[in-house]
């Protein structure tokens, strides 16, 4: 099997998708799973940034390192490159969905979140956006991102079709 290549967006690229990517490579790392791994956000604010000193320090508490990453923004090649493309909310979503120009494309788009059947209040499948929140915040989005990494490796190591 090829490396499953996975991209994670935000909005900003400084605070959710570099922890999902941090993440999912820290959870891919221990079960020895090969994995090329990217995040990017819709917006361009933050380009050339080092993730948020808050995501940095809640990564290091739960065993992984972010601060090598830097922020960029979503590219029209990143559909033909990526497998598969991760979205943190609905609003995110919506935003990378209209940049996809094929259904092959539309296709690879999906809500993190969805990999469990973990939903949030009232069904809502958004990982809060910590940027405007407190060190506690990022802690849990990590949690969040935790449970779907972990769901997306089962997935992968029982060859399910992710949907
Ligand atoms: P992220 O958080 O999308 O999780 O990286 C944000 C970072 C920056 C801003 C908004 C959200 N901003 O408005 O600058």
């Amino acid at each position: 099997m090829s490396a499953p290549r996975v991209l994670f967006v935000c909005l900003g690229n400084i605070c959710r998708s570099p922890l999902a990517q941090g993440v999912f490579e820290h959870h891919a790392n221990l079960c020895g799973l090969d994995v090329v791994m990217d995040s990017a956000g819709t917006a361009g604010y933050h380009i050339g940034k080092a993730p948020d000193v808050r995501a940095i320090r809640a990564a290091r508490s739960f065993g992984f390192d972010i601060s090598a990453q830097r922020a960029r923004q979503l590219q029209v090649a990143d559909f033909n490159h990526f497998d598969q493309i991760y979205t943190m909310d609905a609003s995110n979503y919506q935003a990378v969905f209209e940049k996809a120009s094929t259904p092959a494309q539309r296709a690879k788009v999906k809500m993190v979140m969805s990999l469990t059947s973990q939903e949030g209040r009232g069904g809502c499948l958004d990982v809060p956006d910590s940027y405007y929140g407190t060190g506690d915040d990022f802690d849990a989005v990590v949690t969040m991102l935790s449970a779907a990494a972990k769901a997306w490796i089962s997935a992968v190591e029982g060859n399910e079709v992710l949907t």
